[in-house]
């Protein structure tokens, strides 16, 4: 175990490709994105680690693994935390993607970490990217889905990456609340602990509308908030609540959705009770899949524009 007196040195360079999703408001799209951002990369060959930094573990029920055997709730995840060991990420939840499992032992993870460090607050910040440094360079992406209304859970995850996304919703108050309240930590762990981290964008997610008035509003919002050269993606994921119910109930994500949707049962199967109504997936998945697609192209071609500049 690594002495509780010694912060090691972070190779930054292995956490250049590693994305922390996060705002301060709950219900805003962070898991939805991390999850499916991550599978897309994932799906077109990229080999991608998607990290759960959450006490719900809601990254499980997107991708279908809660309750399954890899399911530990978290708790290899915050024993590493504590130890400061590398990750031992679980394998194959996907093609290409190897997840860090989170769930109710994450919840318990600031107080141990205080406990274990007492008053060295930067090595609590920094127990992630320690724990993550060291395996961060078998991937081509690294995803980290964060917490919301959480300080000390939203500092670890973003101390352990290079480039911050902001999905909030669009009206002004989700904007002021929730991006106000990551800002802080934003320039928290900026100024402390990862001066590497950088806002790479604010996503508009689940809106009811792509009018260029709320894109307008929004933008104007945003930069009250987090200052004019914060930047706000092009794409706006649209609101779709079945898609959204669907799935977490099938363990699916959305791409894979949209397969599904071809083997929905027909509406003669459904009269003859050959199977239930609960079964159809929304056709609505391929519009949502179409924005987290182009989304997913739009945040790494940014992110590789920003390392050129
Ligand atoms: N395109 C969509 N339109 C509307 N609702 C959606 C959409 N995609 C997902 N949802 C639903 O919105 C809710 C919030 O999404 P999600 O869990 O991703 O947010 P979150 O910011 O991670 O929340 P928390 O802060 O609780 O972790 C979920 O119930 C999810 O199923
Ligand atoms: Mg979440």
């Amino acid at each position: 175990m690594l002495d509780p007196d010694e912060t090691p040195p972070i190779d930054r360079s292995a956490l250049a490709r590693s994305y922390v999703v996060a705002n301060g408001k709950g219900g805003v799209g962070k898991t939805t994105l991390a999850s499916n951002f991550a599978g897309l990369v994932a799906a077109d060959g990229g080999s991608v680690l998607l990290i759960d930094v959450n006490g719900q573990g809601n990254v499980g029920r997107d991708l279908g693994y809660r309750k399954s055997v890899i399911d530990d709730e978290g708790a290899a995840f915050a024993e590493a935390l504590r130890t400061g060991a590398p990750l031992l990420p679980a394998t194959g939840v996907r093609e290409n993607l190897d997840v860090i499992v989170g769930g109710q032992h994450i919840g318990t993870v600031p107080d141990m970490l205080a406990a274990t460090y007492r008053m060295r607050q930067h090595r609590q910040a920094l127990a992630l990217a320690v724990c993550l440094a060291p395996i961060a360079d078998r991937y081509d992406l690294v995803v980290i889905d964060s917490a919301p209304e959480n300080p000390p859970l939203q500092q670890l995850a973003l101390s352990a990456a290079r480039w911050m996304i902001a999905p909030t919703k669009s009206d002004p108050a989700s904007i002021n609340d929730g991006l106000g309240s990551i800002s802080r930590q934003f320039r928290l762990v900026r100024t402390s602990v990862n001066p590497t981290l950088e806002l790479l964008g604010v996503v508009l997610f689940g809106s009811g509308s792509a009018s260029t008035q709320i894109h307008r509003n929004a933008r104007k919002w945003v930069a009250e908030e987090l200052g004019a050269d914060a930047y706000l993606f092009d794409t706006i994921v649209r609101h779709s609540e079945a898609v959204g119910q669907d799935a977490r109930s099938h363990g699916r994500l959305v791409h894979e959705l949209e397969l599904a949707v071809a083997n929905n049962p027909k509406f003669w199967d459904l009269r003859a009770g050959r199977a239930a109504a609960g079964a159809r997936v929304s056709a609505t998945s391929a519009s949502v899949a179409e924005d987290l697609a182009t989304l997913a192209r739009e945040i790494l071609t940014r992110a590789a524009e920003r390392d050129t500049e």
